[in-house]
């Protein structure tokens, strides 16, 4: 596939970002509460800082590195945005989301992660799809279980964030059902 895909569920649309997506994104990830228990989300969040994320998706697809899409929703438009960091050669990849607080709670990022996991086992053929959540983040450890993953293990002290050593939990899934 040449162009990042678009994914339908039950109440989103997964799409590509659109450059006139970019002042949304400034505002929903430029907010202390979603960076907080990420990793990439870059804090401050400056101006040009989502133009540039946003134009190096399309490379990012075809070098087969990274699917970025938009969550989107019919009536409250672009709600979040979820990853998967593609490691082609172990058929595996890392799965990475946010979504606006304002958005919070309505189970989107679930429902995201759900369509991600079967574009990851279906058109990419990928054996392993796994994601890392802070401990402090349990939020988000309930997306990982109602995406159907399963909890591996804590990796103690394993990120930094705001200079501070963080335990995280890491979930993973199979293609094959394995349990
Ligand atoms: C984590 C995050 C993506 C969740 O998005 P969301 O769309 O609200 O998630 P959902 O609505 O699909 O599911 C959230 C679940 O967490 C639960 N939850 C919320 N706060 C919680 C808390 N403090 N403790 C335990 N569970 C909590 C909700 O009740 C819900 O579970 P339920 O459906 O069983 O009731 C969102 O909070 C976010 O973007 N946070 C900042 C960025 C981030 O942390 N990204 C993930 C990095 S690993």
């Amino acid at each position: 596939m040449r162009t990042l895909p678009t994914l339908a569920t039950e109440r989103l649309v997964l799409r590509p970002f659109l450059l006139s997506d970019a002042a949304i994104v400034q505002q929903l990830a430029g907010n202390r509460d979603v960076a907080d228990t990420t990793l990439s989300v870059p804090h401050p969040y400056a101006d040009g800082m989502a133009e540039s994320w946003i134009a190096a998706h399309q490379g990012a697809w075809t070098r087969h590195e990274e699917a970025t899409l938009a969550i989107t929703e019919r009536d409250a438009g672009l709600v979040g945005a979820i990853t998967l960091r593609i490691e082609l050669p172990q058929r595996r990849a890392e799965l990475g989301y946010w979504v606006g607080a304002p958005f919070w709670g309505q189970g989107y990022a679930s429902e995201a992660a759900r369509a991600m996991i079967a574009f990851g086992f279906g058109k990419l053929s990928l054996q392993r799809i796994y994601a890392h959540h802070m401990v402090r983040n349990p939020a988000s450890g309930r997306v990982m279980a109602k995406a159907g993953m399963t909890h591996e293990g804590t990796l103690r002290r394993h990120f930094y964030r705001w200079g501070i050593p963080e335990d995280v939990a890491i979930w993973g899934i199979l293609a094959d059902g394995t349990p």
